[in-house]
């Protein structure tokens, strides 16, 4: 199976408003994320019949029929990402972007290492919604995405830690399939030239309470495990059990 990924899903409206340069770099990768083509998912290794590398995505992924899911959650920790200034990763839940490559339709936690400690940025962030709420390692964080139709959706993150929610609807000029559920730490791609931003040292995500449903109920048990490769090197180790996908970087 060959893994292609087109995020597609386009914002009511954006505004992007965070000063520093590593803010606008954020920015611009949060803005180009919405429109263009970023991630690419490749099988290198087709000796492992249960697991694939991809050189920017690690975690779980199902791909089933069409309208097969219509949502996915998963909870995790808030990590502290370790490494240079800019180091970033990414930990987010969604639906479609792998089989489906028309749209893509999740939400999670931009992470990455600055001179002033760690900064997060929650994504898609659209009209000072998201930026209201603050996040800090160690909190507990649950993502939800629902899709309403083949063209809209709601994104919800949910502090557990606070009891504190925010939610954004986000609809698509591209058709969402329902067709692929994913839980995943992914390493972004620079909003110019789409090359790989390094890899952050996030340590350990874990997403527990992990299902997707629509026509079904699934959890991640059975799901494809994907792990990052770069240069012939594996940075991640992925396991899941029962309804927990552990995402390591090694
Ligand atoms: C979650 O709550 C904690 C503590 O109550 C707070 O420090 C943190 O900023 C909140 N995070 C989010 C994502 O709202
Ligand atoms: C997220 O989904 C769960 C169901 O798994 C639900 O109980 C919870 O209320 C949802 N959170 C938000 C913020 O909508």
């Amino acid at each position: 199976m060959l893994f292609k990924v087109v995020p597609l899903f386009l914002l009511a409206s954006m505004v992007l408003a965070i000063p520093s340069k590593l803010g606008a770099r954020v920015a611009r990768r949060r803005a180009n994320r919405q429109s263009q083509i970023i991630n690419r998912l490749e099988q290198v290794d087709s000796a492992i019949s249960d697991e694939q590398y991809s050189d920017n995505w690690a975690g779980a992924v199902w791909a089933e029929g069409d309208n097969t899911f219509t949502f996915v959650t998963g909870t995790f920790v808030v990590p502290t990402p370790s490494g240079n200034n800019g180091d970033s990763a990414s930990a987010w839940v969604g639906i479609d972007g792998v089989t489906c490559t028309s749209a893509i339709l999740r939400t999670g936690v931009d992470f990455t290492v600055s001179a002033n400690g760690p900064t997060y940025v929650f994504y898609p962030d659209i009209a000072g919604y998201f930026p209201d709420i603050t996040i800090t390692a160690g909190d507990v964080v649950k993502l939800n995405v629902t899709a309403s139709s083949p063209y809209s959706g709601t994104v919800t993150i949910d502090n557990l830690t606070r009891n504190e929610k925010v939610s954004q609807d986000l609809f698509s000029f591209s058709r969402l399939c329902g067709q692929d559920a994913e839980w995943i730490v992914e390493d972004n791609r620079d909003e110019e030239d789409f090359s790989l931003v390094p890899f952050a040292n996030f340590g350990t995500v874990t997403f527990t309470d992990a299902i997707a449903t629509g026509t079904d109920t699934y959890t991640p048990s059975g799901a494809t495990i994907v792990d990052i490769q770069q240069n012939g090197k594996v940075l991640t180790s992925t396991s899941i059990a029962g309804s927990s996908v552990t995402i390591k970087y090694v």
